[in-house]
C-alpha cells in the first residue's frame, strides 16, 4: 500500500461536511492502515477551540458513523487546531509556522493539502494568502481541494477560477464532485470498456434513450438561504447529472489517465445542444414541491420551509432531455430528472435498447406481440448494482421478462468506502481523475447559465407543481411521452435483492 505522509489543512474545520463526511474519512483511511503515522490534520476556523476540545470533536463525529471505533485516541492525537481570520494575514503566517512545525514532527516532507471546506466566497482569498504568505512554497506538494458550488454562473465560476489560478495551477487543483467518488459512478467506465458485450451496442444504432434518475426524499433543510440562489439546475444539473451523462455517453479513452479520460468527458460536454429561450420547452421542464406526504408523514411545501420567499420560483425539480450531437449519439435521448422531497431516495440509470426488429412472440390468447425491451440498469444508490432486463422463457411458461443481477455487497448498509474516503485518499496519492478539470466546470455552466437564466426571467404561476412525495410534474412525463417514452418506475427496480 501507498503510505502518504502529508497534512491536510482543513478550511472550516468545525462546520458540517468536516464533521459528517471529513473526519469519518480520514478514520477509515487510518483504520485501513492507508495513511501512516505521518500525517496530521491541521483544522482551521474562527472559533477559538484548543487542540484538546478539536480532538474530542473529532472523536465524537467518527464515533457517531463508525460504531466500532480502535485507536481512535491515537488517531486524534494527529489533529491540531488553529483559530483563524480568513482575511487576516497573521493568522497565516502563524498557520505556516505550525506546518512548519508538523512537517518536523509527522516526517511529511513538506506535502500539504488545503481542503476548503466553507463557504465559497472565501475560496479567491484564501488561495492568494496561500501563495503571498509562502504556505505552498514547500519542499513537497501543495494542493487545493475546493467544495461546490463552484461559482454561481460561467462568469462568477471564471472569476473564481482566476483567483485560484493565481496561486495554485491546474493540476494542485482537485475540484470535488462527490458522486465522481460514488462506486457506482466509477463503476460505469468499468462495465462500459471492461466488457466485451456492452461497448458494440452503445451506441445510437442499438440505444434508444438512457435515463438518469436521481431523487431525494429530503428537502432542503436547513439551507434555504444558499437553495434559494441555486434551485436544482444549479445544485444537482450542472455537476453531478453532467458528469454521469459524460461517463455514460464519451468515447472509450486510450488510456485509463486523468487526462485522457478528461478530455473524452470534455468532448461530451462540448456536443451537448445548447438550449436557450427559443427552445427551452422542448427539452427542459421544472418543478417545485408543494405540500403533501412523504412516508406516511405531511410535510411542508418549499414555499413554507425556512429562509425561503414565500413566492419563490426557484425550481427544486429539474427534467430534461439532452441531445449529445455526434456520430455516437445522434437522435438518442438522454433524460435526466432530480429533485427534492421526492417519493424515494435513488440514484439509478436505465440504458433501454431499442425494440428487436420484428416480433415473433405473441403473449399467450391474445394478439399482443411480447414487447419488453431490454434494459442496463445501473443503480448508484441506495442499493449497488447492475441489472440486465431479458427475455427468456421460463419451463412450461410464455416469453416473459427476466433479471439478471449483480449486487455489489453494502456493509451496515452504507457505501464502503464512502465516496469522501475515495476523493481524500485521491488527493492524497495525486490521482484527479475522478475530480473536475475547470474545462468540465466551464462546459458544464455554460449549457446551464442560458437555461437558468430563462427561468429566471418568467414568472411562474404553476408553482407549487407537483406534492411532495411524488416523482415530480407531469410535465416531465410529457416531455418524454412526446418522443413515445416514459420513466421507467423506479419501484420496477426496487427491492431486487
Ligand atoms: C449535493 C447537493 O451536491 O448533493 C445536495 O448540494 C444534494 O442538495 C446532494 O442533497 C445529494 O448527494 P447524495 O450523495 O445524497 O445523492
Amino acid at each position: 500500500t501507498y503510505k502518504p505522509k502529508t497534512t491536510i489543512v482543513i478550511f472550516g474545520a468545525t462546520g458540517d461536511l468536516a464533521k459528517r463526511k471529513l473526519f469519518p474519512s480520514i478514520y477509515r483511511l487510518f483504520k485501513k492502515g492507508k495513511i501512516s503515522e505521518d500525517f496530521a490534520v491541521v483544522g482551521v476556523a474562527r472559533r477559538p477551540l484548543t487542540n484538546e476540545e478539536f480532538r474530542s470533536n473529532v472523536i465524537n463525529s467518527v464515533s457517531e458513523v463508525d460504531q466500532n471505533c480502535e485507536n481512535i485516541e491515537g488517531f486524534s492525537s494527529h489533529f491540531y487546531y488553529h483559530p483563524f481570520d480568513v482575511t487576516n494575514t497573521a493568522s497565516y503566517q502563524e498557520l505556516n509556522q505550525l506546518l512548519g512545525t508538523l512537517d518536523d514532527t509527522y516526517h511529511t516532507e513538506g506535502n500539504r493539502i488545503f481542503y476548503l471546506a466553507m463557504a465559497p466566497e472565501f475560496f479567491g482569498t484564501i488561495a492568494e494568502h496561500l501563495k503571498e504568505e509562502g504556505l505552498t512554497k514547500t519542499n513537497g506538494y501543495s494542493r487545493l481541494v475546493i467544495e461546490k458550488p463552484f461559482g454561481h454562473n460561467h462568469p462568477s465560476a471564471q472569476q473564481l477560477n482566476d483567483q485560484i489560478r493565481h496561486a495554485f495551477k491546474e493540476d494542485q487543483i482537485y475540484r470535488i464532485d462527490h458522486y465522481l467518488g460514488k462506486e457506482m459512478v466509477q463503476n460505469i467506465e468499468v462495465i462500459r470498456f471492461a466488457n466485451a458485450i456492452f461497448e458494440p451496442l452503445w451506441n445510437n444504432r442499438y440505444i434508444s434513450n438512457i435515463q438518469i434518475t436521481s431523487s431525494e426524499v429530503l428537502g432542503v433543510e436547513d439551507r434555504g438561504g444558499y437553495y434559494e440562489k441555486s434551485g436544482a439546475i444549479r445544485d444537482m444539473v450542472q455537476n453531478h447529472m453532467l458528469q454521469m451523462v459524460s461517463l455514460l455517453a464519451m468515447e472509450p479513452p486510450i488510456k485509463l489517465t486523468t487526462e485522457e479520460i478528461r478530455s473524452e468527458k470534455i468532448k461530451v460536454l462540448r456536443a451537448l445542444r445548447p438550449v436557450d429561450e427559443n427552445n427551452i420547452d422542448e427539452y427542459f421542464v421544472r418543478g417545485q414541491y408543494g405540500p403533501g406526504t412523504v412516508n406516511d408523514v405531511n410535510v411542508n411545501g418549499y414555499r413554507e420551509e425556512n429562509n425561503v420567499d414565500p413566492n419563490s420560483i426557484t425550481e427544486t425539480y429539474v427534467a430534461g432531455k439532452l441531445m449529445i450531437d455526434n456520430f455516437r449519439w445522434a437522435g438518442v435521448p438522454f433524460y435526466i430528472r432530480t429533485g427534492k422531497k421526492m417519493a424515494a431516495k435513488s440514484t439509478k440509470i436505465v440504458v433501454q435498447f431499442k425494440d428487436i426488429p420484428m416480433n415473433l412472440y405473441y403473449k399467450k390468447g391474445v394478439n399482443e406481440p411480447v414487447q419488453n425491451p431490454n434494459l442496463l440498469v445501473i443503480h448508484i444508490q441506495p442499493e449497488e448494482g447492475i441489472t440486465l432486463h431479458l427475455n427468456v422463457k421460463k419451463s412450461g411458461q410464455e416469453t416473459q421478462p427476466v433479471q439478471l443481477d449483480f449486487s455489489n455487497d453494502l456493509i451496515d448498509g452504507i457505501n464502503t468506502p464512502e465516496a469522501y474516503e475515495k476523493l481524500i485518499y485521491d488527493c492524497i496519492r495525486g490521482d484527479a481523475t475522478n475530480f473536475t478539470h475547470w474545462d468540465e466546470v466551464s462546459l458544464s455552466w455554460s449549457f446551464v447559465d442560458p437555461i437558468s437564466s430563462v427561468w429566471e426571467s418568467r414568472i411562474t404561476t404553476d408553482f407549487p407543481n407537483y406534492p411532495a412525495g411524488s416523482m415530480g410534474p407531469k410535465a416531465a412525463d410529457d416531455l418524454l411521452a412526446k418522443n413515445g417514452d416514459h420513466w421507467w418506475p423506479l419501484s420496477d427496480f426496487e427491492n431486487k435483492k
